[in-house]
């Protein structure tokens, strides 16, 4: 089976760690709250696999992803989610895989995604993917996005692989 990583899966991206499951991947999910992660993973038992670490923490990080492959097998498609405090956290990621992987970032309204993409080395058999959340408009007015709405463009940028894909209106 196929082995998927969604970094910050507990949260607005829960619905993604759901459709990965669906479509047959057993997802492996970053988070740190034990009771919120079990909330989503018992969604669907066999196929979801908290991994409870503090991505700051680069050591127990990779000693995470590690114990994950051997369980589960190298990553196939990574979905991250990181906050801009733990600028480590997607190296370190992108050290562990073995390639032939997708990784899709998901990148806030306010991140430069040619920025980001510069400030990154992408092994040479990684596909990376970038995800750009924007906002909405209803009745003339401009609001943030919903997680379906979040949840289900990611989905959307994983069926359709482009390089950039925005979520929403983007001021791009
Ligand atoms: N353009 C937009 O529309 C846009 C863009 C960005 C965000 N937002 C909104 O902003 C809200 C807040 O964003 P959020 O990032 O709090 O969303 P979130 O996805 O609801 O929560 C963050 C996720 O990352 C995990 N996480 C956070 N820090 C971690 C760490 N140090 N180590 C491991 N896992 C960690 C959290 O799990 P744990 O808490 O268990 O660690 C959770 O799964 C969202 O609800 C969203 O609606 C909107």
């Amino acid at each position: 089976m196929k082995h998927a990583l969604v970094i910050g899966g507990s949260g607005m991206l829960a619905g993604t760690v759901l459709w990965l499951a669906e479509v047959g991947y057993h997802v492996s999910i970053i988070g740190r709250d034990a009771e919120n992660m079990s909330r989503l993973t018992e969604q669907s038992p066999g196929r979801l696999f908290a991994v409870l670490v503090d991505y700051r923490d680069d050591l127990r990080l990779k000693e995470a992803l590690r114990r994950s492959m051997a369980i589960h097998g190298d990553f196939d498609l990574v979905v991250a989610w990181i906050h801009s405090d733990a600028a480590d956290a997607l190296p370190c990621v992108l050290s562990v895989l073995r390639g032939g992987t997708d990784v899709f970032h998901v990148l806030g309204s306010r991140s430069n995604s040619s920025d980001v993409r510069n400030g990154l080395t992408i092994p040479e058999d990684v596909r990376y993917h970038q995800v750009q959340l924007g906002y909405q408009v209803e009745k003339g007015e401009r609001r943030w996005l919903t997680h379906e709405e979040i949840a289900g463009g990611v989905v959307e940028a994983v069926q359709e692989k482009k390089p950039l894909y925005s979520v929403g209106f983007t001021s791009k």
